[in-house]
């Protein structure tokens, strides 16, 4: 009965846990390598871009990200809102084309804001 107890108060705890954690606080240092690279893995944006396939927007890479598209840049380090990167996953119609993840369901409001301060903080290669 004890155990029983325990074990439905610790459920209760790590729900609340999560809960928190879901909140997120905005972090003050956003890492490429860290926060960033592991979206591009887990939202298929690699499986798409790659040097080889059109628009040739290498994201497998922070040189290759940083190089842009045959459109040109689509990060310009502190302003978000003029780079193509933030634009594709935030608005449902951005300014060109589709938004990303094409075809698929679009990142988390976590993931689009940590691109947006990563892009914000300078987009550096930390
Ligand atoms: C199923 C394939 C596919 C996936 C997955 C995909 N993309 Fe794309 N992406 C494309 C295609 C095709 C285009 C060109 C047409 C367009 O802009 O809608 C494109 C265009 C872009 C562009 C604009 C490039 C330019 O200069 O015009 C960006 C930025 C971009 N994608 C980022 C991403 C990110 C970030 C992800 C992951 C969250 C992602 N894409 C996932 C196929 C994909």
């Amino acid at each position: 009965m004890r155990i029983l107890q325990i074990g439905i108060l610790l459920t209760i705890v790590v729900g609340l846990l999560s809960l928190f954690q879901c909140e997120g606080n905005p972090k003050l240092q956003v890492s490429y390598s860290t926060d960033i690279d592991p979206i591009f893995s887990t939202k298929d944006c690699k499986l798409c871009h790659t040097a080889n396939v059109n628009p040739h927007l290498d994201l497998t890479t922070y040189e290759g990200l940083m190089r842009g598209s045959d459109n040109g840049p689509v990060v310009i380090p502190y302003e978000a809102d003029n780079s193509l990167l933030f634009l594709k996953v935030a608005l449902e119609t951005p300014p060109t084309g589709a938004r990303m993840p094409f075809g698929r369901a679009p990142l988390s409001q976590t993931q689009i804001r940590l691109i947006e301060d990563w892009i914000n903080q300078g987009a550096k290669n930390n």
